[in-house]
C-alpha cells in the first residue's frame, strides 16, 4: 500500500511544486469513489487557487504520470483508484512475506517507552478497576514492541502507605480466625476491611496503626517490616494467577516501597529547585503560578507528621524511570479518577525546570460498570468485585455458548477460555478508551455484535477455508490476479494495517485496532459471501485463497496486539 501512496505523492509533489511529505491523505467517503482521497483545500492557499480547479487540473496532469492508478476530480477532492490486479499482486504479497510481522515496522529503534500499568494495591484482591489498566496497558507494550520499541512494563505495586500500619496491627490480633492458606488474598482482604473499620472505631487501634506505620517508614528490619513483606508476597501470588490467565506480562514489578531510599533525596532536590514551602507544618509545592486551576491543590510532598505520600513516591519514580531509561514517552495507564494526581505532578516537574516533563502522559480511561451502568458489585463480599470472578463467570457463560453451537466440540475448555477471555478485553479496548466501557455477559460473547468473538469467528471461518481447500487439494495453481474486481475495499483495508498500528501508537489508543479489526471483519464477510473461493478456475482459487490467507494473518496480527487469542477453530 504504501508503494502506491509514494507513487502518487511523488507525483502531486511534482506537479505542484510542494513538499511530498506534507502533502496528506484521506481515504474516500465512499469506497466506489476510489482508495485514496486528496483533499484540494490543503494546498489551495499555497496553489492561489480554488480547490475544485485545482483537482480537475492535476487529475488531468496526473493521468499520463501514474502506472496502475487513476485519478478522477469529484468537486474539491482528488480520488485515486489502484487497479484491482496491481493492488492484490502487492498487498497481498507484502503481507505474505511479512507474515506475523506485517503491521510493524523498525520506527522505534532505539527508543524507549515506560508504561506503567495494572499497578494494583497488596493486601486486597484486584478489582474491576484494575482490569482496564491492566488490558490497556498490554496492549500498548504489545503495540510499541511491534513497531521496534524498547517497551518498559512497570507494575507499580501499591504496597506502601498509612493503611499497612492497620493491615499489620489487624495481623497481630486476628490472624487466627481468617483462612491464609487456601485463599490468603481472601483472608487478607478481610483482615484490610476489618482493620479500616477498626481505626475509625478505636482509638487505641488507631495509635498502633500509626505507630506501625512510622516504624515501616523508618526502614528499620523487624516483625513489622517481616509482617509487611509476607503480606506483599502472598498477594503478588495472588495476582500473578490472574496475569497469566489474561496473558499480563511486566518486565519490572517495582512496588512503591522500591522507591522508598528515593524519597528523601526527590523532596531534597524539589526543595533545592526551590519550590517547596512549609504550611501548617508540611512540605508542599505551589502549583497556581504553572496551572491556574491548581491554586486551590498544591501538591504535598511530606505531611507533618514526617510520612511520606502516594504523590511523592511517584515523583521520585519518575526521576529514577528517566535515568535509568531516559525514556521517549512515559506512559501512566491509570484511571481518570487520577487526573489531579498527574496533572499535579507535571506541574512540581514543569516548576522544577524539568525538560522531560512533556514526556510523562497519563493515559486514563473510563470506568466499567454493569448492564443500565450501575456498577459492578459482587455476589459475596458486596463490596468489589472481584477479577477472578468475574473472569470464571463470563468464561463459563462462553464454554456454553460454545457448546450450544457445536455439541461434539471436544476443546470446549480450551475453547471457552480464548473467546470468554477475548470477549473481556475486547470489550474494554472496542471504544476510545476515555470512555465508560459497559460490561454485558451476554452481549460482549455474542458472535454476531461489535465483539471479540465475532472477529475470532471471522478468523475461525478462514481458517475452515485454508483446511478444505488443503483436504480438497486446490490453490496449487498460478495466481489469477484479475479475479479481484470486488476486493477493493478489502484490499485497501489489508493495506491499511500498518498504518494503523502506527496511528494507535502514536495515540496510545488500542481501539484504533479494535474498530479496524471490526471493519475488516465486515469487509472480508462482504467479500466473501459475494465470492466463492473453492471449486473456481484454478488460478482464481489460488488468488483468492491467497487472499483469504492475508486477511487471517492480519486479523490475527491484530488480535495478538490486543490480547485476545485467535482460534482456528470455534
Ligand atoms: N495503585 C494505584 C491504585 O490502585 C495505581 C497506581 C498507578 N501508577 C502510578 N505510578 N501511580 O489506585
Amino acid at each position: 500500500m504504501q508503494t502506491f501512496q509514494l507513487q502518487i505523492r511523488e507525483a502531486l509533489a511534482r506537479h505542484t511544486g510542494l513538499a511530498a511529505d506534507e502533502l496528506k491523505f484521506e481515504l474516500p467517503r465512499d469506497s466506489a469513489l476510489g482508495d485514496l482521497a486528496f483533499p484540494c483545500f490543503a494546498v489551495a492557499k499555497a496553489l492561489k487557487k480554488a480547490p475544485p480547479a485545482i483537482a480537475a487540473e492535476l487529475a488531468q496532469k496526473l493521468s499520463s504520470d501514474l502506472t496502475g492508478i487513476t485519478a478522477v476530480a469529484t468537486g474539491p477532492y482528488l480520488n485515486f483508484r489502484i487497479a484491482r490486479a496491481e493492488l492484490a499482486r502487492v498487498v497481498v504479497g507484502e503481507i505474505e512475506s511479512a507474515a506475523a510481522r506485517y503491521g510493524g515496522s523498525s520506527v522505534g529503534a532505539n527508543k524507549t517507552i515506560v508504561i506503567d500499568f495494572s499497578s494494583p494495591n497488596i493486601a486486597k484482591p484486584m478489582h474491576v478497576g484494575h482490569i482496564r489498566s491492566t488490558i490497556i496497558g498490554q496492549a500498548l507494550h504489545r503495540i510499541f514492541t511491534s513497531l521496534g520499541y524498547k517497551a518498559v512494563g512497570i507494575n507499580h505495586i501499591g504496597d506502601w502507605g498509612a493503611q499497612f500500619g492497620g493491615l499489620v496491627v489487624a495481623m497481630r490480633r486476628w490472624k487466627d480466625t481468617v483462612d491464609l492458606e487456601t485463599e490468603p488474598v481472601h483472608g487478607l482482604l478481610d483482615l484490610y476491611q476489618r482493620s479500616k473499620a477498626a481505626i475509625a472505631e478505636d482509638p487505641e487501634f488507631a495509635r498502633e496503626a500509626k505507630e506501625a506505620y512510622q516504624e515501616l517508614e523508618s526502614g528499620r528490619e523487624g516483625p513489622v517490616r517481616e509482617l509487611w513483606r509476607w503480606i506483599t508476597e502472598v498477594s503478588l501470588r495472588g495476582f500473578d494467577k490472574t496475569y497469566k490467565r489474561l496473558g499480563i506480562h511486566h518486565d519490572l514489578v517495582r512496588g512503591e516501597a522500591f522507591y522508598e531510599d528515593l524519597l528523601e533525596p526527590t523532596v531534597e532536590r524539589a526543595t533545592q529547585a526551590g519550590v517547596t514551602e512549609v504550611s501548617e507544618g508540611a512540605l508542599v509545592v505551589q502549583l497556581g503560578a504553572i496551572d491556574k486551576g491548581l491554586t486551590e491543590t498544591p501538591c504535598l510532598l511530606r505531611q507533618s507528621n514526617g510520612t511520606t505520600l502516594y504523590a511523592t513516591r511517584d515523583l521520585a519514580a519518575m526521576f529514577q524511570r528517566y535515568e535509568e531509561f531516559h525514556f521517549e514517552r512515559c506512559l501512566y495507564v491509570v484511571g481518570a479518577e487520577q487526573k489531579l494526581h498527574f496533572r499535579q505532578l507535571k506541574a512540581v516537574l514543569k516548576r522544577m525546570g524539568v525538560e522531560w516533563e512533556p514526556r510523562i502522559e497519563h493515559i486514563y480511561f473510563g470506568l466499567l460498570l454493569g448492564p443500565g451502568r450501575v456498577k459492578l458489585a459482587s455476589r459475596n463480599k458486596g463490596e468489589v468485585l472481584i477479577l477472578d470472578e468475574l473472569i470464571d463467570d463470563v468464561v463459563n457463560e462462553a464454554r456454553r455458548v460454545v457448546l450450544e453451537k457445536n455439541p461434539a466440540q471436544r476443546d470446549a475448555d480450551t475453547i471457552a477460555e480464548q473467546v470468554g477471555i477475548g470477549a473481556i478485553i475486547f470489550n474494554d479496548l472496542k471504544r476510545e478508551r476515555i470512555r465508560d466501557v459497559v460490561f454485558d455477559k451476554s452481549e460482549i460473547l455474542s458472535f454476531e455484535g461489535e465483539t471479540g468473538p465475532y472477529v475470532q469467528y471471522t478468523h475461525a471461518r478462514l481458517a475452515s477455508i485454508l483446511r478444505k481447500a488443503s483436504e480438497a487439494g486446490e490453490g496449487g495453481a498460478a495466481p489469477d490476479w484479475t479475479a479481484f474486481e470486488e476486493a477493493g475495499p478489502l484490499l485497501v483495508a489489508l493495506g491499511r494495517f500498518p498504518e494503523v498500528v502506527q496511528s494507535a501508537a502514536v495515540h496510545a489508543e488500542p481501539s484504533e485496532i479494535a474498530t479496524y479489526l471490526l471493519s475488516l471483519g465486515r469487509d472480508i464477510n462482504a467479500w466473501y459471501v459475494q465470492n466463492r473461493v473453492l471449486g473456481q478456475a484454478p488460478g482464481v482459487t489460488a488468488a483468492r485463497l491467497a487472499l483469504v490467507r492475508a486477511s487471517k494473518t492480519v486479523i490475527a496480527n491484530g488480535l495478538r496486539l490486543l490480547g485476545p487469542a485467535a482460534p482456528d477453530e470455534m
